[in-house]
């Protein structure tokens, strides 16, 4: 198995087929949507086969490294998220838990159309049992406890609905989740936020990724993400406690999400996140200038 703790450039898919099978307990994924966003080192135009064959050759290989007790979460949008549910149920033998609605404000405007505020989180195990779920990690609270004071609501609260929302103006530069839902409503991390790293656009907001590690991994397991882009998954898990990989085909994207989680590690420790109080402040610390949104072309430098 590749080191645990690490942020390695190279091809996830030759990565993981060349390492061991097993070794994961949670894989969180958040691949190029191929919508023609523009990334270092990667052509996000690919011919829609082409697109859903790469998709099904690296899900084999995070099926093939996770653990039979081990849990995949998917960020997909619109244009493929069907077509990828297919493969990973249909082809590989994922088990469908939940299809998860992260719903998000400061969404993209639009002229001719309704503004999209989501993204799927599709939520599978590789098993139909035996998996890693703590519900009372992430319960929320619940109708019966704010609003209608009943005696029979359970104390520790319910688990949150599969479309999540998080108030953006608590959850974007605290990076937590407040009660809520599963649609996820989280805000997108946006030019003007504090948690916005500025050099990669599609960063994650760590309130997602902190609920889907609290979910489905415990402390000390190994925590993979073979997109990792800004290494949001490797600050979560790694504040969380658990080990990481996480893995880019950009070596301009490893040096800074290596810095990046050098400066979260440095300035939160592991307590204040399980605490989700303190702000990660490893905000535009390297200097580079921002990038356009995912969905929007922006030139990047080579
Ligand atoms: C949508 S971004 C991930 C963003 C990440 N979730 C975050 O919070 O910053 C997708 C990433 O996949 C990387 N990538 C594309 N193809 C890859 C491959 N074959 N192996 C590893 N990384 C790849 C891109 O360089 C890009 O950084």
């Amino acid at each position: 198995m590749p080191d645990l703790n690490q942020i390695i450039q190279g091809d996830s898919i030759q990565i993981l087929n060349d390492g061991p099978e097993g070794w994961v307990d949670l894989c969180f994924a958040d691949p190029p949507f191929n919508i023609g966003y523009l990334y270092h080192g990667y052509d996000d135009q690919k011919d829609v086969t082409e697109y859903v064959d790469w998709s099904e050759k690296w899900m084999r290989a995070v099926h093939r490294a996770l653990k039979p007790s081990g849990s995949f979460y998917l960020a997909i949008g619109d244009e493929f998220a069907a077509d990828l549910s297919v493969v990973a149920r249909r082809k590989i033998g994922f088990h469908l838990r939940n299809w998860i609605i992260w719903h998000y404000t400061f969404g993209q405007q639009t002229k001719m159309k309704f503004a999209k505020s989501h993204t799927h989180i599709l939520y599978f195990t590789k098993s139909a049992e035996g998996f890693t779920f703590n519900a009372d990690s992430v319960r929320v609270a619940s109708a019966r406890q704010t609003t209608y004071a009943d005696s029979r609501a359970n104390p520790k609260g319910k688990l949150p609905d599969d479309t999540w929302f998080l108030r953006p103006q608590e959850a974007a530069p605290h990076g937590y989740f407040e009660p809520g839902f599963d649609t996820w409503n989280e805000s997108r991390v946006c030019g003007t936020f504090k948690e916005r790293e500025g050099w990669h656009g599609c960063q994650m907001p760590i309130g997602v990724l902190n609920r889907i590690i609290k979910a489905s991994s415990n402390e000390g397991n190994v925590v993979l993400d073979p997109f990792n882009g800004s290494g949001t998954t490797a600050v979560s898990a790694a504040l969380l406690g658990r080990h990481y990989v996480g893995i880019d085909q950009s070596s301009e994207y490893v040096g800074y999400a290596r810095k990046r989680l050098e400066h979260a590690l440095s300035t939160q420790t592991p307590t204040d996140a399980k605490r989700g109080s303190r702000v990660l402040t490893a905000t535009d610390a390297f200097g580079r200038p921002r990038v356009a949104r995912r969905g929007r072309s922006t030139a990047k430098s080579a």
